[in-house]
């Protein structure tokens, strides 16, 4: 690898991206409660109108700034609860209590767009949303692939630092060496890095079934059979990175066959420029009726990224503390997190 110059790779500095789809939340958290969530360093309230439709508006009343989360949702919109300023489902005035007349309130509304277990919202320059350009998932076909939400996590550091923890394999048997128990085989397999535009893949290739079975369900079992178990990932937009692990047999030809594994999607969302919420679920297409499996893997990922989340939060708390002259050093497993670092920065204004 290069040496590179850290000048040129996003940090937990770059400025913020805006004109991006990324996840408001998980759609389990769109209710007719409202839900306060800053993204992008604007202060957000989130909820569904009566008809069931995810709603994003600024979360402050037009006149003295009171938040709209700590108010109260009617029939038809959210009413200020400290001079009872009502406000519709598009943020426009439609009472105020004190007068007949109802001023232009200026409260912004964000395009939103509900896609399986997530709610994205555009927080980009108005008219520029287009769905279209929500990265495609395969996993959002909701009928042939079993579905493990994980909860919300919120992390105290910069979506950039997760970016570069989800494009980085070198660090599973180190900081998940209790949770994940990935065979040490797997550290030394090489890793193959591609780049496509913007988006940067990732990934490892081992053969020995008897290795990997441990880490699959009990009843899959490809004992005698050629396999290649690629596992890896991709950075696909500042708001999503994607994970995989699939098993893909071969016939005697050594032609591939339908992969058999799992994806885990990962959504990330700069809360601040130092702290960020994460949303995560894995889709898999074996043994889709066993929910007592599903609760386990749930369980298991979930432990591994809350080791994520500590790690990441000690990094962020290390680049605010320490006053040491630093420059960082590489090692070769890096470049999928340095190649998606070049990527972010040439996309920083
Ligand atoms: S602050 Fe909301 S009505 Fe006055
Ligand atoms: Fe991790």
């Amino acid at each position: 690898m290069k040496p590179y110059c850290n000048d040129d790779l996003a940090d937990i500095n770059t400025p913020l991206l805006y004109d991006y789809w990324y996840v408001a939340g998980l759609a389990t958290e769109f209710t007719r409660e409202l839900r306060e969530r800053t993204i992008l360093n604007r202060s957000l309230v989130l909820y569904r109108d009566e008809e069931g439709n995810p709603i994003a508006l600024q979360n402050r009343c037009a006149h003295r700034s009171f938040p709209l989360a700590s108010s109260n949702l009617e029939q038809g919109g959210i009413r200020c609860k400290y001079h009872g300023i009502k406000y519709n489902h598009d943020g426009e005035i439609t009472d105020v209590p004190c007068q007949d007349k109802c001023p232009k309130s200026g409260i912004k509304k964000y395009p939103t767009c509900e896609i399986g277990p997530c709610v994205w919202v555009w927080m980009g320059e108005e008219g520029k949303a287009d769905e279209a350009d929500i990265p495609e998932l395969p996993i959002h076909d909701m009928d042939k692939w079993v579905h493990v939400v994980g909860k919300y996590n919120h992390m105290a550091g910069s979506y950039i630092l997760l970016h570069e923890n989800l494009c980085d394999l070198s660090h599973l048997p180190f900081l998940h060496a209790d949770t994940f128990n990935m065979p040490k085989e797997y550290t030394a397999a090489p890793i193959e890095v591609e780049q496509t535009g913007n988006r940067v893949t990732f990934y490892r290739k081992m053969k020995d079934w008897a290795l990997l079975k441990p880490f699959f369900h009990p009843k899959l079992d490809f004992t005698g059979q050629n396999i290649i178990y690629k596992s890896g990932g991709e950075y696909m937009s500042p708001a999503t990175n994607k994970g995989y692990g699939l098993i893909i047999p071969l016939d005697d030809d050594g032609n591939e066959k339908a992969e058999v594994g799992h994806y885990i999607s990962h959504y990330l969302t700069p809360e601040t420029q130092g702290s960020c919420h994460y949303f995560w679920y894995i889709a898999r297409n074996y043994q889709l009726e066993d929910t007592t499996y599903s609760e386990a893997q749930k369980q298991m990922v979930q432990s591994g990224f809350d080791q994520d989340c500590e790690a990441i939060a000690l990094l962020q708390n290390m680049f605010e503390k320490d006053g040491h002259d630093y420059r960082e050093i590489g090692i070769k497993a890096d470049k999928p997190g340095v190649v998606m670092r070049k990527i972010i920065k040439g996309l920083a204004p």
